[in-house]
């Protein structure tokens, strides 16, 4: 109920008249009023309304104003109604008091002084708005009592689920600390460490409870100490997530090797609030990659051993290739080309006899092969080991081969030297020169199928450079790169010539061509001729 709105108040009176001339006195208080003209209708009308006030005549027929009030009182509903008696007659206490008694709450008497009953009548009106209202208010804050409470009802149920939650989590936690193989840890965010795992107690076998502060340090090894403490401070102090290795004293006094990590737990505002870590055992890994480190180490230094081993070997197979060239074709000169000259020289003598013409004849053509023979083996001779090389040099040894080559294949060759003074190198020097430039130029020869191949060979500042370039198909691109597998001998040939002597080979296409250079750094020159036969002593 608002405070505006209306309150129904009834008036009975068996008189209609009477009940006309109390609506008249109240009609400017804008209540609702009803009407009834026996105690019968007052009641149903009681039944059907809310009713604030009942005013009624005391003196009616059947039942009186006493009456119709215990009977209203006697009702649940009707217990705070407020209930004014109308008498005509001069009431005595004791009447007034029967009238209390059955639940009248005031009275009025006749002549009705109608300021007064609309005062009383406006009285009760208020109250029971009042009244209504505060009940309304009640109910609201009920209501309101109830919802909050319901709520918080629900509330207390979510936390009692969360606490629940939690503490199956924690027992998780708890089952996962103690069945992990790792020592876990918290440390507070000044660093100090305020919980260890059971798991460090059994492995080094501290007494419980003494880990926590700087206790657990004493059992990491003396020289890791600085380390794995130094790195911490400095996490802490930048905030960076930590990782140390150091070795641990387990309760059998033997140090193993751990793995501890950390990372910062950070509040909404970013700051540390705790550091939560694991220490793992990495004892046997680090062992096993120690092991693998040395062993690589160790199977490296057999390869470079090997590798070492091998390129002598081939050194000492290309001298020793070259040393049998040059007694093969000494044997080729000096034995069978000298034999070889005496069957010429005793068939020459015997042509000066008397011979049968036949005979004669048989023995011009014997003396012909045997020419072509001594020509062969001087050849093959030259070829294996050129003399000249050991003579008169390298220069005139590459223009006789280059020379034979020419004539041989047909294809244009040109020496070029500079300078013309071309000095002479040690013998060994010379020798692998000279087998670097015929490998070179057998290539052109036998691959490149060029009309033209130009030789170069410089003495420049400390080196000595020896080009072959020619005009022919060009070379593959592995070969350029010289990736191992596609080099045959002869380029194999010339590097490892090159390499001895701390040289590099270089091939190149030319476009069109082929280009293979072989630079050697400082030589050692052997300014005068007459210092080669002590050169080559040197070089044997
Ligand atoms: N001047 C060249 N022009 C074109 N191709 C060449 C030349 N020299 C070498 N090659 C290529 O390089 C390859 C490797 O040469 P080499 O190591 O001397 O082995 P081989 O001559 O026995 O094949 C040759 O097979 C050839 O294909
Ligand atoms: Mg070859």
């Amino acid at each position: 109920m608002t405070a505006d709105e209306k309150v129904n108040i009834l008036l009975v009176d068996d008189q209609p008249a009477k009940l006309l001339s109390y609506e008249v006195m109240l009609e400017e208080l804008r209540e609702n009023l009803i009407k009834a003209t026996s105690a019968k209708e007052a009641l149903e009308k009681l039944l059907r309304t809310d009713v604030a006030i009942v005013l009624m005549d005391v003196n009616m027929p059947e039942i009186d104003g006493f009456e119709l009030a215990s009977m209203i009182r006697q009702h649940p509903r009707f217990q705070k109604t407020a209930i004014i008696l109308i008498s005509a007659v001069n009431l005595t206490d004791l009447d007034r008091l029967k009238g209390y008694e059955r639940g009248a709450v005031d009275y009025i008497s006749v002549p009705i002084v109608p300021d007064l009953l609309r005062a009383k009548v406006k009285v009760f009106a208020e109250l029971h708005r009042k009244t209504r209202q505060l009940e309304t208010l009640n109910q609201e804050l009920e209501t309101r009592v109830e919802e909050r409470t319901q709520e918080l009802a629900k509330r207390a149920e979510i936390l009692e689920q969360l606490n629940l939650m939690l503490a199956h989590k924690n027992q998780e936690l708890d089952a996962i600390i103690h069945t992990a193989p790792d020592i876990i840890f918290s440390r507070q965010a000044d660093g100090s460490r305020d919980y260890i795992s059971d798991r460090f107690y059994e492995y080094t076998g501290a007494p419980p409870g003494t880990a926590s502060g700087l206790g657990w340090l004493e059992y990491v090894h003396p020289d890791d100490k600085d380390k794995a403490t130094v790195e911490w401070t400095r996490c802490v102090e930048s905030g960076a997530n930590y990782e140390a290795e150091y070795r641990m004293r387990s309760r059998d006094k033997l140090y193993r090797w751990f793995r501890a990590r950390a990372v910062p737990i950070r509040s909404e505002k970013g700051e540390i609030v705790r550091w939560y870590g694991t220490c793992s055992d990495i004892h046997d890994s680090k062992l096993l990659e120690q092991s693998m480190r040395e062993s690589a180490t160790k199977l490296e230094k057999m390869v470079d051993e090997r590798t070492a081993e091998l390129r002598e070997l081939s050194v000492r197979l290309m001298t020793m290739q070259d040393q049998e060239h040059r007694r093969i074709a000494r044997e080729l000169h000096d034995g069978l080309g000298q034999e070889l000259a005496v069957v010429k020289i005793v068939l020459d003598n015997a042509l000066q006899q008397d011979l049968a013409p036949a005979t004669k004849r048989a023995c011009g053509e014997v003396i012909n092969i045997i020419d072509r023979a001594i020509q062969q083996v001087r050849s093959m001779s030259h070829l294996l080991h050129p003399p000249l090389l050991d003579e008169v040099g390298l220069l005139s040894a590459i223009s006789w081969y280059i020379d034979g080559l020419s004539e041989r294949s047909g294809i244009q060759t040109s020496l070029q030297v500079e300078p013309q003074e071309f000095p002479r190198l040690p013998p060994d020097l010379e020798t692998a020169i000279f087998r670097i430039v015929q490998e070179a130029l057998t290539n052109v020869f036998r691959h490149a199928g060029a009309n033209n191949v130009w030789i170069t060979l410089a003495q420049r500042g400390v080196q000595t450079i020896v080009t072959v370039r020619d005009d022919g198909r060009g070379i593959g691109a592995k070969i350029v790169e010289l990736q191992p597998e596609s080099l045959g001998v002869g380029i194999r040939g010339i590097k490892q010539r090159a390499k001895e002597f701390g040289g590099e080979l270089h091939v190149s296409n030319a476009n069109p061509g082929t280009i293979v250079q072989v630079v050697i750094p400082s030589p050692i020159v052997c300014p005068d001729t007459t210092l080669v036969d002590e050169c080559a002593q040197a070089g044997k």
